[in-house]
Protein backbone atom coordinates (compact mmCIF):
# COMPACT_ATOMS: atom_id res chain seq x y z
CA UNK A 1 0.00 0.00 0.00
CA UNK A 2 1.17 3.25 -0.59
CA UNK A 3 0.02 5.54 2.97
CA UNK A 4 0.16 9.45 3.40
CA UNK A 5 1.12 10.00 6.83
CA UNK A 6 0.12 13.89 7.77
CA UNK A 7 2.20 14.66 10.68
CA UNK A 8 4.45 11.82 10.58
CA UNK A 9 7.38 14.05 11.46
CA UNK A 10 5.48 14.11 14.60
CA UNK A 11 5.62 11.61 18.22
CA UNK A 12 3.38 8.80 17.09
CA UNK A 13 3.16 9.37 13.44
CA UNK A 14 6.71 8.73 13.36
CA UNK A 15 6.23 5.13 15.29
CA UNK A 16 3.12 4.60 12.76
CA UNK A 17 5.93 5.18 9.74
CA UNK A 18 8.08 2.94 11.02
CA UNK A 19 6.07 -0.08 11.73
CA UNK A 20 4.34 0.69 8.02
CA UNK A 21 7.75 1.04 6.06
CA UNK A 22 8.75 -2.24 8.38
CA UNK A 23 6.33 -4.32 6.92
CA UNK A 24 6.88 -3.01 3.33
CA UNK A 25 4.62 -0.09 2.66
CA UNK A 26 5.08 2.53 0.62
CA UNK A 27 5.07 5.75 3.28
CA UNK A 28 4.75 9.36 2.20
CA UNK A 29 5.24 11.90 5.57
CA UNK A 30 3.21 15.31 4.75
CA UNK A 31 4.50 17.92 7.89
CA UNK A 32 4.54 21.07 7.89
CA UNK A 33 7.41 20.86 10.66
CA UNK A 34 5.61 23.67 12.70
CA UNK A 35 5.84 21.07 15.47
CA UNK A 36 7.79 17.91 13.95
CA UNK A 37 11.50 16.86 13.43
CA UNK A 38 12.94 16.47 9.72
CA UNK A 39 15.00 13.63 11.48
CA UNK A 40 11.63 11.63 12.82
CA UNK A 41 11.17 10.76 9.31
CA UNK A 42 13.89 8.33 8.67
CA UNK A 43 11.44 6.22 6.89
CA UNK A 44 9.65 6.77 3.72
CA UNK A 45 9.53 10.40 1.96
CA UNK A 46 9.03 14.20 3.35
CA UNK A 47 7.06 16.51 1.74
CA UNK A 48 7.19 19.45 3.60
CA UNK A 49 3.34 20.57 3.45
CA UNK A 50 0.98 23.14 5.28
CA UNK A 51 -2.58 21.13 5.52
CA UNK A 52 -3.82 24.88 5.33
CA UNK A 53 -1.90 25.27 2.18
CA UNK A 54 -4.34 23.79 -0.23
CA UNK A 55 -2.57 24.56 -3.60
CA UNK A 56 0.78 22.64 -2.40
CA UNK A 57 -1.32 19.78 -1.24
CA UNK A 58 -3.43 19.62 -4.71
CA UNK A 59 -0.03 18.95 -5.29
CA UNK A 60 0.46 16.21 -3.53
CA UNK A 61 -2.03 14.31 -4.29
CA UNK A 62 -1.74 15.14 -8.40
CA UNK A 63 1.92 13.93 -8.13
CA UNK A 64 1.05 10.44 -6.03
CA UNK A 65 -1.42 7.91 -5.95
CA UNK A 66 -2.37 6.97 -1.93
CA UNK A 67 -4.51 4.19 -1.07
CA UNK A 68 -5.01 4.86 2.22
CA UNK A 69 -4.35 8.84 4.25
CA UNK A 70 -3.15 8.35 8.38
CA UNK A 71 -4.02 11.64 9.67
CA UNK A 72 -1.98 13.04 12.58
CA UNK A 73 -1.47 16.47 12.07
CA UNK A 74 -2.76 18.86 14.72
CA UNK A 75 -2.06 20.74 17.13
CA UNK A 76 -2.06 19.38 20.27
CA UNK A 77 -1.97 21.13 23.61
CA UNK A 78 -4.90 21.92 25.53
CA UNK A 79 -3.49 24.68 27.39
CA UNK A 80 -2.84 26.44 24.39
CA UNK A 81 -5.98 25.70 22.40
CA UNK A 82 -7.99 27.64 25.76
CA UNK A 83 -5.61 30.51 25.21
CA UNK A 84 -5.57 30.38 21.79
CA UNK A 85 -8.60 28.77 20.21
CA UNK A 86 -8.92 30.33 16.41
CA UNK A 87 -5.75 28.54 15.86
CA UNK A 88 -6.78 24.80 17.39
CA UNK A 89 -10.05 25.68 15.08
CA UNK A 90 -7.93 27.05 11.95
CA UNK A 91 -5.00 24.65 11.96
CA UNK A 92 -6.69 21.56 13.42
CA UNK A 93 -10.64 21.73 11.72
CA UNK A 94 -9.68 23.72 8.22
CA UNK A 95 -6.60 21.44 7.88
CA UNK A 96 -8.68 18.64 8.14
CA UNK A 97 -11.13 19.55 5.76
CA UNK A 98 -8.42 20.86 3.55
CA UNK A 99 -7.01 17.38 3.63
CA UNK A 100 -10.49 15.69 3.18
CA UNK A 101 -11.18 18.37 0.23
CA UNK A 102 -8.28 16.74 -1.72
CA UNK A 103 -8.71 13.39 -0.99
CA UNK A 104 -12.34 13.29 -2.33
CA UNK A 105 -10.95 15.42 -5.40
CA UNK A 106 -8.07 13.03 -6.20
CA UNK A 107 -10.25 9.79 -5.44
CA UNK A 108 -8.66 8.72 -2.14
CA UNK A 109 -11.14 6.96 -0.24
CA UNK A 110 -9.84 5.63 3.12
CA UNK A 111 -8.60 7.39 6.34
CA UNK A 112 -7.85 7.16 9.79
CA UNK A 113 -8.19 9.94 11.68
CA UNK A 114 -6.08 10.58 15.34
CA UNK A 115 -9.16 11.54 17.98
CA UNK A 116 -8.37 11.58 21.38
CA UNK A 117 -10.16 10.73 24.97
CA UNK A 118 -11.01 14.21 25.07
CA UNK A 119 -14.06 14.25 23.24
CA UNK A 120 -15.82 12.74 25.92
CA UNK A 121 -17.36 14.26 28.70
CA UNK A 122 -16.83 13.95 32.11
CA UNK A 123 -16.65 10.29 32.77
CA UNK A 124 -19.46 8.47 34.36
CA UNK A 125 -17.75 4.99 33.97
CA UNK A 126 -14.57 3.11 34.08
CA UNK A 127 -13.70 1.85 31.90
CA UNK A 128 -14.70 4.09 29.28
CA UNK A 129 -16.35 2.59 26.33
CA UNK A 130 -16.99 4.61 22.85
CA UNK A 131 -20.69 5.47 22.79
CA UNK A 132 -20.01 7.21 26.25
CA UNK A 133 -21.24 10.78 26.38
CA UNK A 134 -19.47 12.91 24.43
CA UNK A 135 -18.73 16.57 25.73
CA UNK A 136 -15.00 18.37 25.24
CA UNK A 137 -14.20 20.91 27.80
CA UNK A 138 -11.63 22.45 25.39
CA UNK A 139 -10.90 23.98 22.00
CA UNK A 140 -8.63 20.76 21.36
CA UNK A 141 -10.85 18.44 22.36
CA UNK A 142 -14.00 20.01 20.43
CA UNK A 143 -11.68 20.60 17.73
CA UNK A 144 -11.44 16.73 17.36
CA UNK A 145 -14.55 16.12 17.74
CA UNK A 146 -15.59 18.49 15.10
CA UNK A 147 -13.49 16.75 12.83
CA UNK A 148 -14.62 13.05 13.80
CA UNK A 149 -17.98 14.56 12.39
CA UNK A 150 -16.92 16.39 9.14
CA UNK A 151 -15.26 13.16 8.40
CA UNK A 152 -18.52 11.11 9.15
CA UNK A 153 -20.27 13.32 6.62
CA UNK A 154 -18.00 13.33 4.01
CA UNK A 155 -18.18 9.10 4.77
CA UNK A 156 -21.70 9.38 4.11
CA UNK A 157 -22.16 12.14 1.37
CA UNK A 158 -19.24 10.91 -0.75
CA UNK A 159 -18.76 6.81 -0.35
CA UNK A 160 -15.43 7.19 1.90
CA UNK A 161 -14.57 4.80 4.46
CA UNK A 162 -12.90 5.88 8.08
CA UNK A 163 -11.61 4.35 11.23
CA UNK A 164 -11.28 6.84 14.17
CA UNK A 165 -9.02 5.79 16.70
CA UNK A 166 -9.92 7.73 20.18
CA UNK A 167 -6.24 7.50 22.38
CA UNK A 168 -5.85 7.77 25.65
CA UNK A 169 -2.00 9.10 26.77
CA UNK A 170 0.12 8.10 24.49
CA UNK A 171 3.70 6.98 25.79
CA UNK A 172 7.04 4.92 25.65
CA UNK A 173 9.15 4.87 22.68
CA UNK A 174 10.45 3.01 19.75
CA UNK A 175 12.64 -0.07 21.86
CA UNK A 176 15.27 0.22 19.13
CA UNK A 177 15.56 3.88 19.56
CA UNK A 178 14.62 5.59 16.26
CA UNK A 179 12.09 7.69 17.08
CA UNK A 180 10.38 8.60 20.52
CA UNK A 181 8.66 12.09 22.23
CA UNK A 182 9.94 15.25 21.36
CA UNK A 183 7.32 17.83 22.18
CA UNK A 184 8.51 21.00 22.80
CA UNK A 185 7.32 22.40 25.42
CA UNK A 186 6.38 18.89 26.53
CA UNK A 187 4.11 18.44 28.94
CA UNK A 188 3.18 14.60 29.20
CA UNK A 189 3.85 13.18 32.46
CA UNK A 190 5.97 10.03 31.71
CA UNK A 191 8.62 12.84 29.91
CA UNK A 192 8.32 15.27 32.29
CA UNK A 193 9.28 12.65 34.98
CA UNK A 194 12.22 11.61 33.14
CA UNK A 195 13.19 15.40 32.63
CA UNK A 196 13.06 16.26 36.28
CA UNK A 197 14.86 12.65 37.16
CA UNK A 198 17.52 13.73 34.42
CA UNK A 199 18.09 17.53 35.31
CA UNK A 200 18.21 18.17 39.64
CA UNK A 201 16.45 22.22 38.47
CA UNK A 202 13.54 20.48 37.19
CA UNK A 203 11.01 20.09 39.68
CA UNK A 204 7.42 17.86 38.87
CA UNK A 205 4.05 19.34 39.78
CA UNK A 206 1.77 17.24 40.90
CA UNK A 207 -1.79 18.49 40.23
CA UNK A 208 -3.65 17.44 43.08
CA UNK A 209 -4.04 14.79 45.54
CA UNK A 210 -7.02 14.98 46.62
CA UNK A 211 -8.83 13.08 44.22
CA UNK A 212 -11.13 10.17 44.79
CA UNK A 213 -8.31 7.58 43.95
CA UNK A 214 -6.56 4.89 46.39
CA UNK A 215 -3.30 7.52 46.63
CA UNK A 216 -5.25 10.76 45.99
CA UNK A 217 -3.43 11.55 42.42
CA UNK A 218 -5.06 11.50 39.00
CA UNK A 219 -5.22 8.01 37.05
CA UNK A 220 -4.58 7.77 33.77
CA UNK A 221 -4.28 5.51 31.06
CA UNK A 222 -0.68 5.25 29.50
CA UNK A 223 -0.81 3.38 25.97
CA UNK A 224 2.23 2.48 24.72
CA UNK A 225 3.06 4.28 21.31
CA UNK A 226 4.17 1.30 19.27
CA UNK A 227 1.15 -0.04 20.25
CA UNK A 228 -0.89 2.86 19.02
CA UNK A 229 1.15 2.08 15.67
CA UNK A 230 -0.08 -1.16 15.31
CA UNK A 231 -4.22 -0.51 16.01
CA UNK A 232 -3.33 1.60 12.99
CA UNK A 233 -1.98 -0.78 10.43
CA UNK A 234 -4.68 -3.19 11.98
CA UNK A 235 -6.97 -0.22 10.43
CA UNK A 236 -5.34 0.54 7.55
CA UNK A 237 -6.05 -3.30 6.59
CA UNK A 238 -9.39 -3.26 7.25
CA UNK A 239 -9.90 -0.41 5.54
CA UNK A 240 -8.60 -2.12 2.33
CA UNK A 241 -10.99 -5.27 2.80
CA UNK A 242 -14.47 -4.46 0.20
CA UNK A 243 -17.34 -2.93 1.74
CA UNK A 244 -17.78 -0.12 4.37
CA UNK A 245 -18.37 2.51 2.10
CA UNK A 246 -20.06 5.42 3.81
CA UNK A 247 -18.93 4.09 6.95
CA UNK A 248 -16.74 5.76 9.66
CA UNK A 249 -15.66 3.27 12.43
CA UNK A 250 -14.65 4.78 16.31
CA UNK A 251 -12.55 2.85 18.68
CA UNK A 252 -11.10 3.55 21.85
CA UNK A 253 -7.05 2.94 22.06
CA UNK A 254 -5.48 2.63 25.35
CA UNK A 255 -3.85 0.58 27.81
CA UNK A 256 -7.47 -1.04 30.06
CA UNK A 257 -5.73 -0.31 32.97
CA UNK A 258 -5.02 3.24 34.96
CA UNK A 259 -2.06 4.64 36.90
CA UNK A 260 -1.54 7.29 38.84
CA UNK A 261 0.76 10.40 39.13
CA UNK A 262 2.35 8.52 42.15
CA UNK A 263 2.53 5.15 40.55
CA UNK A 264 4.16 6.79 37.47
CA UNK A 265 6.80 8.32 39.81
CA UNK A 266 7.55 4.75 41.59
CA UNK A 267 7.77 3.23 38.23
CA UNK A 268 9.97 5.54 36.79
CA UNK A 269 12.29 5.18 40.13
CA UNK A 270 12.01 1.11 39.79
CA UNK A 271 13.62 2.59 35.79
CA UNK A 272 15.95 4.96 36.82
CA UNK A 273 17.04 4.22 40.60
CA UNK A 274 16.02 8.33 41.18
CA UNK A 275 13.18 10.01 42.16
CA UNK A 276 12.45 13.75 41.13
CA UNK A 277 12.00 16.63 42.82
CA UNK A 278 8.08 16.99 43.36
CA UNK A 279 6.14 19.75 44.25
CA UNK A 280 2.33 19.70 45.27
CA UNK A 281 0.30 21.63 43.29
CA UNK A 282 -3.98 22.56 43.36
CA UNK A 283 -5.95 20.42 40.98
CA UNK A 284 -6.25 22.16 37.32
CA UNK A 285 -9.81 22.78 36.07
CA UNK A 286 -11.35 20.13 33.89
CA UNK A 287 -8.57 17.34 34.91
CA UNK A 288 -11.09 14.20 36.02
CA UNK A 289 -10.17 12.08 38.48
CA UNK A 290 -9.89 8.74 36.58
CA UNK A 291 -9.89 8.59 32.82
CA UNK A 292 -9.26 5.06 31.59
CA UNK A 293 -10.39 3.06 28.20
CA UNK A 294 -12.35 0.51 27.15
CA UNK A 295 -10.40 -1.12 24.36
CA UNK A 296 -12.77 -4.07 24.26
CA UNK A 297 -14.26 -3.35 20.62
CA UNK A 298 -11.13 -2.80 18.65
CA UNK A 299 -9.86 -6.30 20.38
CA UNK A 300 -12.82 -7.73 19.21
CA UNK A 301 -13.62 -6.04 15.35
CA UNK A 302 -9.61 -5.61 14.79
CA UNK A 303 -8.10 -8.45 16.58
CA UNK A 304 -5.68 -5.58 18.49
CA UNK A 305 -3.75 -6.91 21.66
CA UNK A 306 -1.35 -4.28 23.20
CA UNK A 307 2.31 -5.84 23.20
CA UNK A 308 3.45 -3.77 26.18
CA UNK A 309 0.82 -2.76 28.57
CA UNK A 310 2.94 -3.20 31.86
CA UNK A 311 4.00 0.83 32.73
CA UNK A 312 7.48 -0.28 33.59
CA UNK A 313 8.11 -1.76 30.30
CA UNK A 314 6.71 1.90 28.80
CA UNK A 315 9.12 3.70 31.39
CA UNK A 316 11.70 1.29 30.61
CA UNK A 317 11.43 2.58 26.66
CA UNK A 318 10.94 5.96 27.24
CA UNK A 319 13.67 6.65 29.04
CA UNK A 320 16.07 4.66 26.89
CA UNK A 321 14.99 7.36 24.48
CA UNK A 322 15.17 10.44 26.52
CA UNK A 323 18.70 9.65 27.06
CA UNK A 324 19.25 10.23 23.35
CA UNK A 325 18.13 13.90 24.47
CA UNK A 326 19.92 16.57 25.38
CA UNK A 327 19.48 17.57 29.11
CA UNK A 328 16.93 19.98 29.98
N1 LIG B 1 0.29 12.35 22.24
C1 LIG B 1 -0.85 11.92 22.79
O1 LIG B 1 -0.86 11.42 23.92
C2 LIG B 1 -2.14 12.00 22.00
C3 LIG B 1 -3.33 11.60 22.64
C4 LIG B 1 -4.52 11.68 21.93
C5 LIG B 1 -4.52 12.08 20.60
N2 LIG B 1 -3.36 12.47 20.02
C6 LIG B 1 -3.39 12.91 18.61
O2 LIG B 1 -2.42 12.19 17.88
C7 LIG B 1 -1.88 12.99 16.84
C8 LIG B 1 -0.37 12.97 16.91
O3 LIG B 1 0.05 13.45 18.18
P1 LIG B 1 1.60 13.58 18.54
O4 LIG B 1 1.74 13.44 20.01
O5 LIG B 1 2.38 12.73 17.63
O6 LIG B 1 1.84 15.14 18.19
P2 LIG B 1 3.12 15.83 17.53
O7 LIG B 1 3.00 17.30 17.83
O8 LIG B 1 4.36 15.14 17.93
O9 LIG B 1 2.88 15.58 15.96
C9 LIG B 1 1.95 16.33 15.23
C10 LIG B 1 2.60 16.67 13.89
O10 LIG B 1 1.66 17.36 13.09
C11 LIG B 1 2.35 18.39 12.39
N3 LIG B 1 1.36 19.42 12.01
C12 LIG B 1 0.56 20.13 12.85
N4 LIG B 1 -0.21 20.96 12.13
C13 LIG B 1 0.10 20.77 10.82
C14 LIG B 1 -0.36 21.33 9.60
N5 LIG B 1 -1.27 22.30 9.56
N6 LIG B 1 0.16 20.88 8.44
C15 LIG B 1 1.12 19.90 8.44
N7 LIG B 1 1.60 19.34 9.57
C16 LIG B 1 1.09 19.78 10.75
C17 LIG B 1 3.41 18.88 13.37
O11 LIG B 1 4.47 19.56 12.73
C18 LIG B 1 3.84 17.57 14.02
O12 LIG B 1 4.91 16.96 13.34
C19 LIG B 1 -2.49 14.38 17.01
O13 LIG B 1 -3.56 14.50 16.11
C20 LIG B 1 -3.01 14.35 18.44
O14 LIG B 1 -4.12 15.21 18.60
C21 LIG B 1 -2.16 12.44 20.68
Amino acid sequence: MKILLTGGAGYIGSHANKLLSSRGHETVVADNLGRGHREAVRWGRLAQVDLLDEATLDKLFEAEKFDAVMHFAALIFVGESVKHPGRYYRNNVQGSLNLLRAMRKYGVGRIIFSSTAAVYGTPETSPLPEDHTLGPINPYGWSKLMIEQTIRDFCSAYGMKAVIFRYFNAAGADPERETGEKHDPENHLIPLVLKAVRNPARSLKIFGSDYDTPDGTCVRDYIHVCDLAASHLLGVESLMEPGGEGTARVYNVGNGEGFSVREVIEATAKVTGKKPRVEQAPRRSGDAARLVASSEKLKRELGWRPEYPELVKIIEHAWAWEQTLPVD
